[in-house]
């Protein structure tokens, strides 16, 4: 595959470019989109090998690659060990996933309960659909999925983040038990 190099500087100058000018989030996820998939095609770019590095209790590695001073646009590569995934998860903010290495399957699901009870909330699982390389997951605010590595060699997705997601405030959903709780992730 010929690709045409492009680094993580210039990903974050043309994100930021975008985000200058609008603020509408189905405007800044579609033409972030084509961004996401040439980064993840042009991984020669940036990708190094420590980025496999997960951490065994997370289940997944997560390697900051930019952020604004502000916390906003964040761009991590994130590694996932065969057979381990996430929690349903939301963001607290948009967000775009692209793969890089491997697939990757998501389930997504919406909120059914109201929110008005602290610290519960009731999810219905909406779709499902493996990510290869190049194929990129678009997520606006309040979205929930589950990310799995269901090979047995290690993956590698590109995440893109309106903003750093341990500042956001988002949250973590037990299915069963039907909970919500903060997420924050272990950086690498
Ligand atoms: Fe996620």
């Amino acid at each position: 595959m010929v690709t045409s190099a492009y680094s993580i500087a210039q990903l974050a100058t043309d994100l930021r470019e975008i985000c200058a000018q609008t603020k509408v989030e189905r405007e800044i996820l579609s033409r972030a989109r084509p961004l996401a998939r040439r980064a993840a095609l042009a991984k020669e770019s940036w990708l190094k090998q420590h980025m496999y590095e997960a951490d065994p209790e997370q289940g997944f590695g997560v390697h900051l690659l930019h952020e604004e001073p502000d916390h906003t646009l964040a761009i991590f590569a994130v590694s996932w060990l065969p057979d381990r995934g996430t929690p349903p998860h939301d963001h607290g903010t948009w967000s775009l996933v692209v793969g890089v290495d491997g697939p990757e399957i998501n389930t997504f699901f919406e909120r059914v309960d109201d929110g008005t009870r602290s610290g519960h909330a009731e999810l219905k699982k909406i779709g499902e659909k493996v990510f290869g390389v190049g194929e990129v997951v678009s997520m606006p605010s309040g979205g929930v999925h589950v990310v799995r590595n269901e090979t047995d060699k290690r993956t590698m997705s590109l995440h893109i983040y309106g903003k750093h997601v341990n500042f956001t405030g988002r949250s973590q959903f037990d299915l069963d038990r039907q909970t919500e709780t903060p997420f924050v992730v272990n950086l690498a």
